[in-house]
């Protein structure tokens, strides 16, 4: 089984890191899977996307510590941000001090959207569709047999009047499809297409949009954890100290949408940098979530902390999780390939697990911090390390420039300058 557990990792080099990965995996995971820099060749970058000429990189950091229902699991992190990947590997073993993540996902089910206009009666048009609901989705079931022989197709139908002042009512149908590994766009879109004539010759209306919803708000994940007080304990901040600031912190988003917003975006670091690892559309999920934040009518946040009778601290994130690992970038992409092994996921739910977990400790690393020393102290000598490159140093005075940024307590650019000027490199 695989251990995600391994001391002193940040200290060892490049080389090392990938030998401990390895040694640390569950055995099932082949060598095939080593991650490697660069590896989307010029060839598989121009088959993805139009007019290429380079590739752009973003480090590929591991979350550590990470116990998801039980299971041990390396959190490959694609993002450009210090301190996330450090932040969520300590907030995951603090996690893992009352047991680890709980994670549950819904069906995989995405919503494929059918704008019908020009309707004479919209109540009867709504009833010709329940009549037909059947066949209709025979109809869109057909459309992607392999999807189905894995147990995926279409589910249901629902259909809605849409009241607008400017073009006046119209309907719209949602067709719910399963797309069970897959994040599902391209079948969910093809179904769509292919009812259109469908509902025309129904309705005797005229069918303009037909394309799915990223609000997908059946395709949820949930993830809940239960920190223990005293592990929260650090320096002069006692437990409990820190558990009350994080229910305070929490209560400040839950309230107010501009630190809603704010709060969600640090969710959003740890989910994204999954979400970019793995191949995954990470636009589609940004737009899933923040529309479900603001489903209740006013924006929110997507977490909850609370304490629980014994006085420990318990978080839980719900969100939508529109991520597959089949199709896509998922498999094309070398790395995106590397990441899922390295995971050892084998469903889309799995992943989708991991994800929101991820998101869960990454807010509590962001609300800890901010509870209690500030956020800027933990920032610091990373960003002391980007702020040193940016004034020109290279190599190993990246790290003497950047120490000194630090002890001084001035992380500017042109103080960076100066120490270069100062120590003469
Ligand atoms: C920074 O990338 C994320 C935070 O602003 C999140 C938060 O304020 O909760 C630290």
């Amino acid at each position: 089984m695989t251990n995600s557990r391994i001391s002193g990792f940040y200290k060892l080099s490049l080389d090392d890191r990938l030998d401990a990965l390895a040694q640390n995996l569950n055995a099932d995971v082949d060598s095939a899977s080593r991650v490697t820099f660069g590896s989307l060749t010029a060839q598989e970058a121009s088959q993805m996307v139009e007019n290429v000429v380079a590739t752009h990189n973003l480090p590929l950091g591991i979350g550590l510590n990470f116990k998801i229902n039980g299971v041990d699991r390396f959190v490959p992190m694609a993002i450009e941000e210090p301190s996330v990947v450090a932040g969520v590997s300590f907030m995951a073993k603090l996690a893992r001090a009352g047991g680890g993540f709980t994670a549950t996902t819904s069906a995989p089910e995405m919503i494929g959207q059918i704008q019908i206009l020009d309707l004479e009666d919209m109540d009867v048009a709504k009833k010709e569709i329940y009549e037909n609901q059947e066949e209709l989705l025979t109809i869109a079931d057909g459309v992607d047999p392999i999807l189905k022989k894995l147990g995926g197709g279409a589910r249901d139908l629902e259909v809605h009047i849409i009241e607008n002042s400017s073009i006046g009512a119209f309907l719209v149908v949602h067709l719910i499809y399963d797309v069970r590994d897959a994040m599902g766009a391209n079948a969910v879109n093809t179904a769509c297409e292919k009812l259109a004539p469908h509902l025309e010759t129904i309705t005797g209306g005229r069918v303009h949009l037909k394309i799915l919803s990223n609000l997908s708000d059946r395709r949820m994940a949930r993830a809940r954890c239960v920190i223990p007080v005293d592990a929260l304990k650090f320096d002069n901040y006692a437990g409990e100290l820190v558990r009350d600031g994080i229910v305070e912190a929490y209560a400040f988003a839950e309230a107010d949408p501009y630190r809603a917003t704010t709060h969600n975006k640090g969710i959003m670091n740890g989910v994204d940098a999954v979400v970019i690892a793995t191949g995954n559309d990470w636009r589609a999920i940004e737009a899933g979530a923040h529309a479900f934040a603001a489903q209740s009518g006013r924006y929110t946040s997507l977490s909850t902390w609370s304490k629980n009778e014994d006085g420990n601290l318990v978080g839980t994130l719900e969100m939508p999780m529109a991520v597959g690992i089949v199709g896509g970038a998922t498999k094309v992409h070398p790395t995106a390939q590397a990441a899922l092994k390295l995971m050892g996921v084998k469903t889309a739910s799995e992943l989708a697990e991991i994800i929101v977990s991820v998101g869960l400790a990454q807010n509590l690393a962001a609300l800890r911090a901010l509870a209690t020393e500030g956020i800027q102290r933990g920032h610091m000598s990373l960003h002391a390390r980007q702020v040193a490159i940016a004034a020109g140093a290279k190599g190993e005075q990246v790290e003497q420039v950047a120490n000194k940024l630090v002890a001084e307590g001035v992380v500017r650019v042109d103080k960076a300058e100066e120490v270069i000027r100062e120590l003469g490199i």
